[in-house]
């Protein structure tokens, strides 16, 4: 007979956490949300952590290059999704990594035949006032001088004159080299009264950035960055079990920092194979994540196959309508727990500590708090992030709001067949998992991050708890019963504010 879970299976919604004694120290500026994301053996260190516990779903509405930047400025992780080409995958992962905070390529480039027209098009057109004068009018030639706004007087001035009569010429600019950090091009500017210090290539010459006055104070601020032993942000990118064979190459070549399999149910023997090939391949040096799973069985089967990392969570997407379609999935909140007992016992067993990412569902945000301290080592979101500016879709207009578009990796709009793959020919979507939508615009990833954050913080003080780990052993939770989730909220009142919105 089929077994039944004597248990019903639970949302985050369902949970509160009690309050701990908060000592003097633990105060929330005090909380660390440093977490690890790949395993480790007991007493040693996990080799990649990261600052925020925030990674972004592997979604084409999503994690492009220009989330995973964003993320990365602010603790977290982006996997760049992975239904998409091979090379336009590698070249997202590519861009994260060649990007430097405050070092800008030159969009604003002419040569010294040029005319004075032609900065005036230039500036129209792009809306910078310095334009690099290189020898072959592009971002990359030899540096041979500058125009800014300081250099024209359009009223004084034929619109046919050659830029190499008024430009700043090269032997009277001053200019760092690649060598020069984001701290001494700082000083650079300051000290010379300068608004952009062109980045040049000691040997050749050849323009390479701008290191820009008013970008600076913008980039100082970014305390909690993740960055790689290089210095470059760090960037995941989603796989699938059928052509990792020749995609992981192609990612790594380009530089990418841990990678996860992307699919809707990890208990598979696909998982556990492509697991084995990236780990033979590049002697474990490779991390990659697996999943997703919602018990404890499952769990094991991944982390015996090796595993990094693993995800949590089948049904729960805002997106999702696998439990709909097929019957199949679990409450967020009680998979998460299952998982966590099982991975607290791996670890007891085996000394070897598997961190644990719940992927979807959440909704407000202490679902992150909740998850967190169920067990969860970090959290993945789609929809959260769907919501900023710096997620790759469409702003539009929709009854007088602002939304941005957000559709799930197995509706017909993504066409990730092999997301949702169980073998055999591979010939396509039968039938759809995921619904396309819209999601209430909410402006800066940074802004919403910091409140988030804040909130998280916050509420492990309450709890007495100063980290991840240690909220993992302390945190006391309860369910709650229907009319006090009713006496959680504002109630009895007449509200003045009727746009009252708790996120
Ligand atoms: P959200 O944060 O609640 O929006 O959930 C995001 C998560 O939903 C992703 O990380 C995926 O695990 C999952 N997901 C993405 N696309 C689909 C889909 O089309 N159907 C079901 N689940 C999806």
């Amino acid at each position: 007979m089929a077994f039944i879970y004597s248990e019903p299976s639970r949302t985050f919604n369902e949970y509160l956490l009690l309050p701990g004694l908060t000592t003097k120290d633990c105060i929330p500026e005090n909380v660390s949300l440093r977490t690890p994301l790949v395993r480790f053996k007991k007493g040693e260190e996990s080799s990649i952590y990261l600052n925020s516990p925030m990674v972004s779903a592997i979604m084409q509405a999503v994690s492009d290059d220009g989330m995973a930047i964003a993320l990365a400025k602010n603790g977290g992780l982006s996997f760049i999704f992975v239904s998409q080409p091979i090379d336009a995958q590698a070249e997202m992962v590519s861009k994260v990594k060649k990007y430097k905070s405050g070092f800008v390529v030159s969009d604003s480039n002419l040569t010294p035949d040029n005319t004075l027209a032609d900065i005036i098009d230039l500036k129209s057109a792009k809306g910078h006032s310095t334009v690099a004068i290189t020898d072959n009018g592009k971002s990359d030639g030899k540096l041979l001088g500058l125009v800014t706004s300081r250099d024209y007087r359009i009223s004084r001035m034929s619109v046919d004159t050659k830029i190499s009569e008024f430009m700043t010429p090269f032997e009277k600019l001053i200019y760092g080299t690649e060598s020069t950090t984001l701290k001494e091009a700082n000083d650079i500017i300051w000290d010379n009264k300068l608004n952009s210090l062109p980045i040049i290539d000691s040997k050749t010459g050849a323009l390479k950035y701008f290191v820009f006055r008013k970008d600076y104070e913008q980039h100082k601020e970014h305390p909690y960055e993740l960055l790689d032993s290089e210095k470059r942000y760090m960037v995941g990118a989603g796989i699938n079990t059928r052509d990792y064979k020749e995609r992981v190459p192609e990612l790594v070549k380009a530089g990418v920092d841990v990678l996860c399999i992307d699919s809707s149910e990890g208990y598979s023997e696909w998982q556990k194979e492509t697991l084995e090939f990236i780990h033979n391949e590049y002697n474990g040096k490779v991390k990659v994540g697996a999943g997703n799973v919602v018990d404890a069985e499952s769990f094991k089967y991944l982390a015996d196959a090796g595993a990094d990392f693993i995800k949590i969570g089948i049904g729960g997407g805002s997106i999702c309508i696998t439990r709909e379609q097929k019957g199949i999935g679990r409450g967020q909140a009680s998979s998460v727990i299952e998982v966590a007992a099982a991975r607290d016992e791996y670890f007891k067993k085996n000394g070897i500590y598997i961190p644990l990412c719940s992927d979807g569902g959440i909704v407000h945000d202490h679902h992150m708090t909740l998850a967190l301290a169920m067990g969860a080592d970090f959290i993945m979101l789609g929809r959260y992030f769907a919501r900023f500016d710096e997620s790759p879709t469409n702003k539009v207009v929709i009854n007088g709001s602002y939304m941005k578009e957000y559709w799930g990796e197995g509706s017909s709009r993504a066409r990730n067949w092999q997301r949702y793959d169980l073998g055999g020919k591979g010939t396509g979507m039968k039938f759809e998992e995921g619904v396309d939508s819209y999601v209430p615009y909410a402006g800066s990833l940074r802004d919403n991050m910091d409140i988030t954050l804040a909130k998280i913080r916050s509420t492990m003080s309450n709890c007495g708890v100063l980290s991840i780990p240690e909220f993992h052993e302390k945190a006391r939770l309860t369910i709650v019963s229907s009319t006090s989730i009713i006496e959680g909220g504002a109630h009895d009142v007449l509200l003045k504010d009727s746009n009252y919105n708790i996120k």
